[in-house]
């Protein structure tokens, strides 16, 4: 059993892993093969996580994190994920993900796709428009001043607030967007992303 089940053990997964740590949550990480390959990495970077396979990592978690690259998600196991909280940090990013595919091109937010294909899912946008490095050096206590904020977008109200609550407790002030298509203004290309600011400076970002 794990509070958060990351998938992707990269620079984002045991960025995330290491902070749920710190605050004493259960983490699981995965990665696509063998979970001995990375039961070091885990353990140095977010000690106490456990590095499993991802069916078990999917299997006892209250939340899962997707963090893998965007392309690679039609890998997922979309059974095995549904009715499970999902929350998406995946990013389309043409160096990683090529240029030529109905991400490249799509209207609707990546997120949109992604829950599409996770339809048994409930889907959470979030832990998108911030860096790995700023997630790492950012994080303060809640109340802390100049707390930096993090926006996450999402339909379902009552997902997007325990989302909002991890966010919290990871040490960021939640900005919740009503929809998933809005969680558009968190990817490449628009003002927010990128952003490691307090919440009234991301509010005009996305505006
Ligand atoms: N880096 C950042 O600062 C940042 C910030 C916000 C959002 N993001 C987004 O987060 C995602 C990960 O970024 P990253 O920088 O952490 O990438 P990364 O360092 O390349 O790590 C990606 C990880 O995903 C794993 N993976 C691939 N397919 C998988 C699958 N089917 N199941 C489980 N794990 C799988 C990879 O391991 P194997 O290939 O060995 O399975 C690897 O551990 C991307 O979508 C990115 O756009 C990144």
């Amino acid at each position: 059993m794990s509070d958060l089940a990351i998938l992707g053990a990269g620079k984002l997964g045991t960025t995330v892993a290491r902070l749920a740590r710190s605050q004493g949550l259960a983490v699981d990480v995965a990665r696509s093969g063998d979970p001995a390959s990375i039961r070091l990495i885990v353990e140095v970077l977010a000690p106490g996580a456990r590095a499993v396979a991802p069916p078990e990592a999917i299997a006892g978690a209250e939340m899962v994190m997707l963090a893998l690259p965007l392309s690679k998600y039609p890998s997922l196991d979309a059974d095995a994920l549904a009715g499970k909280l999902v929350i998406d940090a995946m990013n389309y990013w043409w160096e990683v993900d090529g240029r030529d595919t109905e991400l490249a091109h799509a209207e609707p937010s990546s997120s949109e796709v992604v829950g599409s294909f996770l339809a048994g899912s409930t889907l959470v946008k979030a832990f998108n428009h911030i860096g790995y490095h700023d997630l790492a050096d950012q994080a303060r206590p809640v109340g802390t001043p100049g707390r930096v904020a993090m926006a996450l977008a999402g339909d379902d109200a009552a997902a997007r607030h325990r989302v909002a609550e991890l966010v919290d407790r990871l040490g960021f002030d939640p900005v919740e967007l009503p929809t998933l298509h809005a969680g558009k203004a968190l990817e490449p290309g628009h003002p927010a992303f990128g952003a490691a600011l307090p919440a009234d400076e991301l509010d005009v970002l996305l505006r």
